[in-house]
C-alpha cells in the first residue's frame, strides 16, 4: 500500500510553504488583503451552450480507492551527497506507462535529497555562488562580496532554458532565472532590521539572470558548467534593461534618474519564463511589489489604488533596500515600481545585448511567458498572473517571424513582441451553477468544462503607438496597470495562474492553477466551474483548446485536465484515468513538455505531507491522465524550471532548507554538499544509467 504521509497544516499561507518562503519569496502576499477586490462575475454565474462535452462514462469509471503507487517510501536520514546517492538496481524495463513515462514512480517522501526513479542517476550541474565569469572567485560564503557574486551563479534558480550551441559539440547554453534571495540562509548573523550595505549589494547581485554554457558528458545526461565561456553572463538588480513597446517613455515609467522612461536598472523576482522560436528567452517579473517601501505615503487616490491593486503596500520593505538606493522608496520615486512586473526578453547568444522589457505584454505579477506561432508565423505568448483571483492572458503579435540567420532577420525578430494585441481570458462553465458545490464533486455532465473568450485589452502598433480597447483607460494605462484593465472587462478570477504552456504536439494549452486558500471565503469569489473547490489547497490544471486549433483565435473551449490532490480524495480528477494508478500531486506550478508530448508538472507547496516534486502525465491516448512522480526535492525546496530532453531531465532545486527556524548557522537541509556545508540552491540533471532515453 502507498503510505500516506501526515497532512501538514501548520502554515496555511500558500500551499505548504514555510513562513520563511512566504516572507522572502512574495513578501507574505498570502497574508495581505487580496489585491483583486473587483466585482467581476465568475464562471458559475453563467450557463453557456455545451462545448466539447465528453462522455460521462469515463468519469463514472474513476476508482476512488488508491492502492500502490510505485516504489517504496524513501525516508530516513539525509543523503549527505545527493550526486553520489546509492541507486537501486535498474527496474526501468517496465513497459508500464505512456512512451516517455515508463519509469517506476517515486513515492511521496520527505528525504533530504533529490530522489529519482530506480535506474536513474543525477548530478548537480551548478550551485549558487559557482564562478561563471572570468575573474570571479571561488565561492566562500563567509567572505562573500557583491563583486564576487556579480560573477557567480545567482541565488534561488527558477526557470531554466537550454539552447543549442551547434558549433561547440556537446555543449548547450543554459539560461536561469534567480527569483529572490533569502538573506537569513545566505548570511550568518543576518539582522533583518539592520542589513549592511554589503549584504544588500550581494542580494542585488544574486537576483536576476545567468547565462552559462554547459557541457555534456559523453553517453550520459550529466552536465557541467563551462566557466569563463564568452557567452557566460550575469544580469542583476543593477544591470541595464531597456523598456520597449507602447508603455516605454510613458509618464508612468519616467523617474528622476531616467526622465525619458526607457532605461531601467535591474530585473527582479524572475519566476518562470519561456524560450522563443527565434532563439531568445523570456523571463517573467513576478512578486516585484515586495522590494518597494513606503507605499503608504502615496496618498493620491488613483496612485494609491494602483499600488494596492499590485500588492505594493506598507512602510519599510522586507529587505530595506530603500535605505541604500532611493529608487526603492516610493515616497521619493513613485514610478520606480511601474518599471517592474514586465516580461524581459534576453538574447543569450549576444553577450553585449541589452535585454528588453516588453511592455506590449502587459504588467502584472508575471509567472511565465511561453510562445508558440500562429499558422502564418506570428508569435502568440501565453502568460499567468500569479495572485489569488487574478487572471491569465495572451499576446498575439501582428508581425511574422523572419526565417534565416541573417542579421536583418534577427533584428526583425527582436521587434516581434512590441506590436500586437494583448488579451485577457474570460471563462464560462457549461454546467448549471447548482452543480458546482465547492467540494470538487464533478457536475452532472461529468466534467468541469465550458467555453471562453479572449477579451482584447489594447493593440500596439509601430513606434509605440497603441490603442486601448478598455473604456475609461488609455492604452498606456492598460499596459502599465493591466490588472485594472482586466477588472474592467470582467476577466475570470482564477486560482493563482502560474505557468501556461501550449503542447507542441496538440496545440492544447495547459494552465497550472496552483491553489487558492481564499476561494469561497466570506466576501471573496466562491467556487465556479474552472475553480471548483472552495479553500482550494491543491490546485488544478486547465486544458484550453483554441477555436479551430488556431493560436490567434479569440474564443476557446476548456476543461479541467487535473484536479490535484490525493487520489483517495473524491474531490480529485485525473482526466478520467483510474485514480488507483496515479501519483498524488499538490500545488502544480511549472509545466513543460517532453519530446513525446507528455506534460510534466513541478509542484510548489505540497500539502499532502510529501516534499515537492516533478511529475509526468500523458495528455492523449488511452493513458491520458496517468500521472507519475519522477522525482522529489530535498527539505524545504520547490521544484521548478523543468526541461525534459530525450536523455535528460533538468530541474531547479529552489530554496532548499527554507524551513521555519532555519538560518545560515542552523541549516534545515544538508543538500547539496552534506552536513556542515551551507545549503545552496542548484540545478540538477537526471538521466538513465543505461544510457537510454528518459522513460522509454
Ligand atoms: Fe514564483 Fe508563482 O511562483
Ligand atoms: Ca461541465
Ligand atoms: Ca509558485
Ligand atoms: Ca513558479
Amino acid at each position: 500500500m502507498r503510505k500516506l504521509l501526515p497532512i501538514i497544516t501548520s502554515h496555511q499561507g500558500s500551499g505548504n510553504r514555510s513562513a520563511l518562503t512566504c516572507r522572502f519569496r512574495c513578501g507574505d502576499a498570502c497574508f495581505h488583503e487580496v489585491p483583486n477586490t473587483s466585482d467581476n462575475e465568475y464562471v458559475g454565474d453563467v450557463i453557456a451552450g455545451a462545448l466539447s462535452r465528453r462522455s460521462m462514462m469515463r468519469a463514472a469509471a474513476v476508482v476512488t480507492v488508491a492502492t500502490a503507487a510505485g516504489s517504496a517510501v524513501v525516508a530516513g536520514p539525509a543523503a549527505p551527497e545527493a550526486a553520489a546517492a546509492p541507486q537501486k538496481p535498474a527496474s526501468h524495463k517496465s513497459k508500464k506507462g505512456a512512451r516517455g513515462l515508463r519509469f517506476t514512480p517515486v513515492a511521496p517522501n520527505t528525504a533530504d535529497t533529490v530522489t529519482v526513479p530506480d535506474g536513474y542517476a543525477q548530478n548537480v550541474v551548478i550551485r549558487w555562488g559557482e564562478p561563471i565569469l572570468r575573474g570571479a572567485p571561488a565561492f566562500d560564503p563567509d567572505k562573500q562580496t557583491a563583486k564576487a557574486q556579480a560573477g557567480q551563479f545567482g541565488y534561488n534558480n527558477d526557470f531554466l532554458s537550454l539552447l543549442p550551441l551547434p558549433r561547440e559539440r556537446g555543449r548547450q547554453v543554459l539560461v536561469a532565472n534567480h527569483e529572490y534571495t533569502d538573506e537569513i540562509l545566505m548570511f550568518k548573523g543576518y539582522d533583518a532590521e539592520k542589513p549592511t550595505r554589503e549584504q544588500v549589494e550581494i542580494a542585488w547581485a544574486a537576483h536576476g539572470l545567468s547565462v552559462v554554457v554547459v557541457e555534456e558528458e559523453r553517453r550520459s545526461g550529466k552536465l557541467s558548467a563551462v566557466t569563463r565561456h564568452q557567452l557566460n553572463r550575469r544580469l542583476t538588480a543593477t544591470s541595464e534593461f531597456r523598456l520597449t513597446g507602447p508603455a516605454a517613455g510613458s509618464e508612468y515609467v519616467r523617474t528622476k534618474a531616467d526622465p525619458r522612461g526607457t532605461t531601467v536598472l535591474g530585473t527582479l523576482n524572475n519566476c518562470a519564463g519561456g524560450t522563443t522560436p527565434w532563439g531568445t528567452t523570456l523571463h517573467g517579473e513576478e512578486n516585484f511589489n515586495q522590494y518597494f517601501a513606503n507605499a503608504e505615503k502615496v496618498t493620491e487616490p488613483t496612485a494609491a489604488a494602483r499600488l494596492k491593486r499590485y500588492g505594493v503596500t506598507g512602510a519599510a520593505s522586507e529587505r530595506k533596500w530603500e535605505r541604500f538606493d532611493d529608487r526603492f522608496d516610493l515616497a521619493k520615486e513613485p514610478n520606480e515600481a511601474n518599471r517592474f512586473g514586465w516580461v524581459v526578453e534576453l538574447d543569450p547568444y549576444d553577450p553585449d545585448s541589452t535585454p528588453r522589457k516588453r511592455t506590449a505584454l502587459g504588467r502584472f505579477k508575471h509567472e511565465a511567458a511561453q510562445p508558440r506561432l500562429t499558422h502564418d508565423g506570428r508569435p502568440v505568448v501565453y502568460m499567468g498572473d500569479d495572485e489569488k483571483f487574478d487572471y491569465f492572458y495572451k499576446f498575439v503579435s501582428s508581425k511574422r517571424v523572419a526565417k534565416g540567420k541573417s542579421r536583418a532577420a534577427h533584428e526583425h525578430n527582436l521587434t516581434l513582441l512590441d506590436e500586437g494585441t494583448l488579451y485577457v481570458a474570460k471563462l464560462t462553465g457549461d454546467s448549471p451553477a447548482a452543480d458546482i458545490d465547492g467540494t470538487g464533486k464533478l457536475p452532472a455532465d461529468g466534467e468541469f468544462d465550458g467555453s471562453g473568450v479572449w477579451i482584447p485589452l489594447a493593440t500596439a502598433g509601430p513606434k509605440g503607438h497603441a490603442v486601448s480597447h478598455v473604456e475609461g483607460m488609455t492604452a498606456e494605462e492598460v499596459y502599465v496597470f493591466t490588472r485594472q484593465a482586466g477588472d474592467k472587462v470582467g476577466a475570470t478570477k482564477m486560482d493563482r495562474p502560474e505557468d501556461v504552456e501550449p503542447s507542441p504536439h496538440t496545440g492544447k494549452v495547459y494552465v497550472a492553477l496552483t491553489n487558492n486558500s481564499d476561494r469561497g471565503k466570506a466576501g471573496k469569489a466562491g467556487a465556479d466551474e474552472a475553480n471548483p473547490r472552495n479553500l482550494n489547497k491543491h490546485g488544478q490544471v486547465l486544458e484550453l483548446t483554441e477555436r479551430l486549433g488556431r493560436a490567434e483565435s479569440t474564443s476557446f473551449a476548456w476543461s479541467l485536465f487535473l484536479v490535484a490532490g490525493d487520489p483517495e480524495d473524491p474531490a480529485t480528477y485525473f482526466a478520467g484515468f483510474p485514480k488507483d494508478k496515479v501519483s498524488p500531486i499538490s500545488c502544480p506550478d511549472n509545466v513543460a513538455f517532453d519530446p513525446h508530448g507528455n506534460l510534466w508538472l513541478s509542484t510548489d507547496g505540497n500539502q499532502l505531507g510529501s516534499h515537492d516534486g516533478l511529475f509526468g502525465v500523458a495528455t492523449k491516448g488511452e493513458r491520458r491522465g496517468e500521472l507519475k512522480q519522477f522525482l522529489t526535492m530535498p527539505n524545504g525546496a520547490e521544484t521548478c524550471g523543468p526541461i525534459i530532453q530525450d536523455n535528460r531531465v533538468l530541474v531547479s532545486v529552489q530554496h532548499p532548507g527554507e524551513l521555519d527556524g532555519a538560518s545560515a548557522e542552523k541549516p534545515a537541509s544538508a543538500w547539496p554538499d552534506g552536513p556542515g556545508k551551507i545549503v545552496r540552491p542548484s540545478v540538477v540533471s537526471v538521466w538513465r544509467k543505461d544510457g537510454c532515453d528518459i522513460g522509454v
